[in-house]
């Protein structure tokens, strides 16, 4: 596969070399994008910490801070490096829900069926807001990247059949999240036919609608939001063409690599805890049959090691 065989020089030795077509990078985003150069992806997904709903364990972290501003523009500032890296016909598909303040609590309790809902922290109720409030902060961010300078697109409802319950008494179950798209200029690479749906007699085809339902799936070995590949699939097949290079920041258990890997496009990663690269490394291996031989040949002394290089990788 050439086009996916990502020549990034200066990425060694930071970078996991996981298949032919799929890297990690080690590290914080907000240091490694700066390593990628200008004008390389087809199109970016991704699923960025949401604000004072996971807490990842580390100083720093983006989605900890205290005033919901400041989490805002954080992520402006990540998100203005991917579109330096974009191609100029690139795409971004974000996703993204809405959370409620925390009414006064200062932690949560982790729960049997979530444990990564547990909280040592909560954000402060953001000036204005009321305990109880809704916080449009999909919104905040899909504003604030417009203003920023990208074409927004498309505000896709993510419709989860088999949502959280909650406990509330005043007040719908939440069971939607956003999946916003937006582009770097007004006109940019979209296959649209690729991911055309059925018309209700089942005879032809129409453009896909704005309402995705798709029911969250879940990773045994991850305690956080992994976004299902069902999301991710129409993402990648839209916004990049076949051995395409997709993007994504906030790489967690690697699900985009993992659609990236079944569609024939090839990815980049970036992710800052090495647990869950760890995670990805296996997830990745078990949809590419050849490098499970390689693995398994090399014993898990390759896996160990910080940086396993990939022979067939043209750097
Ligand atoms: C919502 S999760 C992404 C999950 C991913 N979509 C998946 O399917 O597994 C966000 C991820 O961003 C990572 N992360 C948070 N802050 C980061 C940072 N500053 N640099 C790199 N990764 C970061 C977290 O460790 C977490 O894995």
């Amino acid at each position: 596969m050439n086009a996916t065989a990502i020549s990034i020089n200066n990425l060694q030795p930071e970078t996991f070399f996981v298949t032919e077509s799929v890297q990690i990078v080690h590290g914080d985003v907000r240091q490694k994008l700066a390593l990628l150069p200008d004008n390389t992806f087809h199109c970016c997904v991704t699923s960025p910490p949401y604000w004072g709903m996971r807490d990842y364990g580390y100083e720093g972290q983006i989605g900890a801070e205290t005033n919901i501003n400041d989490y805002i523009s954080h992520l402006v500032d990540v998100f203005r490096e991917v579109r330096r890296v974009l191609r100029s016909d690139g795409t971004f598909w974000l996703n993204i829900g809405n959370t409620y303040t925390s009414g006064g609590r200062t932690w949560r309790q982790s729960d049997a069926k979530n444990k990564g809902r547990a909280m040592s922290y909560r954000p402060d109720t953001p000036t204005g807001l009321k305990p109880k409030d809704l916080i449009g902060v999909a919104w905040m961010l899909a504003m604030a990247l417009q203003l920023d300078g990208w074409y927004l697109r498309s505000d896709i409802i993510w419709h989860k059949p088999n949502c959280q319950p909650e406990s509330v008494k005043d007040r719908v179950t939440v069971s939607h999240e956003y999946l916003f798209m937006l582009s770097k200029s007004e006109n940019y690479y979209f296959d649209q036919e690729s991911i055309k749906e059925q018309t209700a007699d089942g005879k032809s085809h129409k453009n896909k609608r704005t309402v995705w339902q798709i029911n969250t799936e879940p990773c045994k070995e991850a305690h956080f939001a992994v976004f299902p590949r069902a999301l991710v699939r129409p993402c990648i097949l839209a916004g990049a063409p076949k051995d395409g290079l997709v993007l994504d920041p906030f790489f967690g258990s690697g699900t985009v690599g993992v659609v990236a890997i079944e569609e024939g496009r090839g990815c980049v990663g970036v992710e800052l805890k090495s647990q869950y690269i760890e995670i990805a490394k296996q997830r990745l291996m078990a949809v590419t049959p050849s490098l499970k031989q390689n693995f398994a040949a090399e014993g898990q002394t390759a896996m160990k090691r910080e940086t396993y290089t990939n022979p067939s990788l043209n750097f």
